[in-house]
């Protein structure tokens, strides 16, 4: 309806520090154009279901059983995002890879964030803490975070804001994680969001 915020789900697998950094800057009216409507999560226990239902936003849990089909997976997803008249998705450590079918009902309406500066360390296989592993094995002196749409390809979709952040002498994949996270990825996650937000908003109102 014209006038409305867009309507966020933010997915999410596990500690949901970045879910909270997309709260906190929503409580402070930095997402004017967005509304986090509803929390996905994979995995029944994420505490970032906690932290949804601390700051008041509808959840909802939509685990892969073994053996289910990606299809069945991603059909209680679309559920739960049609419930609730989702317009825009937020990736926000989320663990499971989309099916391409997912993706293409939602054209440049799905970000993450990814914990490097893509194109390095990234795609299949690199996720959490891997990145930052990867990154210390090749001995790169700047890393960052990237925030990009999501296409069919793993972390291949256009970027749409990255920074950098140095590498110090004896970082852990730990201690870069954290650095990371707070230089890079908790400034960019909710600024990108507000921008697709708008930009939703403003298509929607025409
Ligand atoms: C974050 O570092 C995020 O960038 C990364 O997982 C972490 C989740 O932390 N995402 C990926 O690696 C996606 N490929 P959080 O649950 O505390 O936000």
């Amino acid at each position: 309806m014209a006038g409305e915020k867009t309507r966020i789900a933010v997915l999410v697998s596990g500690g949901g520090t970045n879910l909270q950094a997309l709260i906190d800057a929503q409580g402070r009216g930095e997402i004017p154009d967005g509304e986090i409507a509803l929390v996905i999560s994979n995995h029944p226990g994420a505490y970032a279901l906690e932290r949804a239902a601390r700051a008041g936003i509808e959840t909802a849990v939509c685990p892969r059983a073994k053996g289910e089909p990606r299809e069945a997976f991603e059909a209680k997803i679309l559920g739960a995002l049609q419930a609730h008249d989702i317009e825009m998705i937020v990736l926000a450590g989320f663990m499971a890879i989309l099916s391409a079918d997912f993706v293409a009902r939602w054209p440049e309406r799905i970000i993450n964030i990814h914990p490097s500066l893509i194109p390095s360390f990234c795609g299949e296989g690199f996720y959490g803490l891997h990145v930052h592993e990867a990154a210390l094995r090749y001995g790169v002196k700047v890393t960052g975070a990237t925030v990009h749409y999501v296409n069919e390809i793993p972390d291949g979709g256009r970027i749409i804001a990255q920074k950098a952040v140095e590498i110090r002498e004896g970082d852990t994949p730990e201690v870069l994680q954290r650095r990371v996270m707070e230089q890079a990825e908790w400034i960019l996650l909710p600024r990108a969001a507000q921008t697709v937000a708008k930009r939703i908003r403003m298509e929607r109102e025409q």
